[in-house]
């Protein structure tokens, strides 16, 4: 195939809003079909690439690319790959011979941007530092299944809003038509950049974006109150993080400002009583085990769909 057909997945806006919603109606087919799909048959491999820690990513697309009929080739530790130095462009086009699709955890967002720009076959990003893409398209698909709609809910997102989930949440939340509310404090705002490229985006869809400073005007009336973990994998400053990030925490008082049928995400690892108390993620209105499981599915849909668009 020409590799300026090949689509990736790099970041939440490579795929149109009329795109993402194909992707989650065929994540919410395959869920309900689940050994129905096998584009893999043969079996293709897929490259499952860590340069970070992982249960939920390395777990989802492992048993995802098993039940496509692939042959998933998870490498955990990066440096038996790339260790040596070697030029991620030179890696891309040993693998791209090969596999069927790269899906790739690594740090800076430049990487795996360099990888798909040498690879004549899909690259996904499995979290960068700068976007969780798959995150948010599992978080769509729960979104959809609890409140039945994603287009004109509003999300709420607090604690590190410059962090992978809050940028993605911006960008994915903006293309599926929604509102997003980014609530973080003075230091831990959203890159500007991607607040305004979600801007756009939310202007096309009906969706709108923004970044407060206040945690409870931000909760007020949200559909979906979303958190993610203080300390990002690579970050340190922990003490600081907690002090600056304590009065976003997601415990049952912010909850009571939401609507009263909200529901509430976590990507997880959660901390508990850090980003969110225990008795708010074990209560009624958590949905992160739904969450955690539509990973498998988005991502089988996602996948599915990138080999078809070529
Ligand atoms: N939510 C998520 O990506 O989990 P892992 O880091 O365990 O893959
Ligand atoms: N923001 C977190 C997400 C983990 C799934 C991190 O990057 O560590």
């Amino acid at each position: 195939a020409d590799s300026a057909q090949i689509r990736h997945f790099l970041r939440d806006d490579d795929l149109t809003s009329a795109e993402q919603a194909e992707v989650l109606d065929l994540a919410a087919a395959m869920k309900k079909d689940r050994f129905g799909y096998r584009p893999f048959e043969g079996p293709q491999t897929v490259a499952v690439l860590f340069d970070k820690p992982s249960a939920r990513t390395r777990v989802s697309f492992h048993t995802g690319i098993g039940e496509l009929g692939g042959l998933p080739l998870v490498v955990d530790n990066v440096s038996v790959l790339m260790g040596r130095g070697e030029p991620t462009a030179d890696i891309a086009r040993v693998l791209d011979r090969q596999v069927a699709a790269i899906v790739w955890r690594t740090t800076g967002q430049e990487l795996i941007d360099e990888m798909a720009a040498h690879s004549r076959v899909p690259v996904v990003n499995a979290l960068t530092d700068e976007f969780h893409p798959c995150q948010i398209l599992a978080d769509l698909q729960t979104v959809q299944e609890k409140l039945g709609r994603t287009a004109g809910v509003t999300l709420t997102y607090l604690g590190d809003g410059a962090n992978n989930m809050a940028h993605s949440y911006l960008l994915g939340g903006a293309t599926a038509g929604m509102h997003v509310r980014i609530a973080a404090p003075a230091g831990y705002q959203p890159d500007a950049v991607i607040l305004d490229q979600a801007a756009a985006i939310a202007a096309r869809t009906g969706g709108s974006v923004i970044a407060l400073s206040d945690p409870v005007a931000a909760a007020q009336g949200a559909h979906v109150i979303a958190t993610d973990t203080w300390v990002s994998m690579g970050q340190d400053g922990k003490e600081e993080r907690v002090a600056a990030l304590m009065p976003y925490q997601v415990n049952s008082e912010l909850l009571e400002h939401a609507a009263p049928d909200a529901i509430v995400l976590h990507c997880l690892p959660a901390y508990r009583d850090y980003e969110i108390t225990g008795e708010v993620l074990e209560g009624p209105q958590s949905v992160v085990w739904d969450q955690a499981e539509n990973r498998l599915h988005a991502q089988k849909a996602l996948l599915h769909w990138l080999v078809s668009h070529r």
